[in-house]
């Protein structure tokens, strides 16, 4: 792997943007001053943390649409081989243990093929949360993790990720949907300005997500999904 080691920047996808950088390359950081979340949020990413991002080179095409699921099933994977725990996905993108969000996936696509940022709050920062984040944001442990265990992390959700484009997608997609917590859940699905009302009826080999509405079943390829 290779591997870029930082103790602070400003974002790391960012930095992969800056440069030219080999297939496969990660980038690592303890903290990140700038960091980036989903629809132009920012990523708060104090010390504490596990920020870092992939570079895929070319991606194969047919491999465009499940790139953030993937990296999701190896995130979860990693987490629990590495940390021992069991958090479950929230479509499309996001990790949750206990009820709170402790990871977040932001892929983008540039030039060069697509970056995958990956956060999580592996322990407590130090401050806390903040009030507005205090009953959203959650921790893997109460122990901060040593070095190796991070980089044994980084290691193995890079790896996995690589490793498991290789299986068909619906073997990825049923790995995927047993770990998600939203099925049959009451959920307001937003896709630009649009909203959506319903019950999530399930998740399908392509990672769509399935609502009911009143309408009638809607399908959806992205949207950031709420559970209400
Ligand atoms: C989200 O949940 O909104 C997505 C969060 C993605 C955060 C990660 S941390 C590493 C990489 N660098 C960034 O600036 N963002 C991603």
């Amino acid at each position: 792997m290779n591997l870029i080691r930082l103790q602070t920047v400003d974002s790391t996808n960012e930095y992969l943007k800056k440069g030219v950088f080999p297939d496969g390359t990660v980038v690592f950081s303890d903290e990140q001053t700038a960091g980036k979340g989903s629809n132009g949020r920012s990523f708060l990413s104090p010390s504490g943390g596990i920020y870092f991002s992939i570079l895929f080179s070319e991606p194969k095409r047919e491999v465009l649409p499940y790139i953030t699921p993937v990296a999701a099933v190896a995130v979860r994977r990693a987490l629990a081989s590495v940390f021992n725990a069991r958090p479950e996905i929230k479509w499309v993108n996001d990790l949750y243990l206990s009820g709170k969000k402790i990871c977040g996936i932001l892929c983008e696509n540039v030039s060069s093929g697509v970056i995958i940022g990956i956060g999580v709050n592996v322990s407590r920062p130090k401050e806390g949360f903040p009030p507005e984040l205090r009953d959203i944001a959650g921790y893997v442990s109460e122990k901060s993790p040593t070095e190796e265990e991070k980089l044994t992390f980084v290691q193995t959700v890079s790896e996995t990720f690589f490793s498991l484009l290789s299986l068909p997608h619906s073997v990825l997609a049923k790995e995927y949907r047993s770990h998600s917590f939203v099925i049959g859940k009451k959920a307001v699905l937003t896709r630009g300005d649009e909203t959506f009302c319903g019950v999530v009826k399930d998740i399908d080999e392509e990672f769509r997500l399935i609502l009911t509405t009143e309408k009638g079943d809607e399908t959806f390829f992205s949207g950031t999904l709420r559970l209400i």
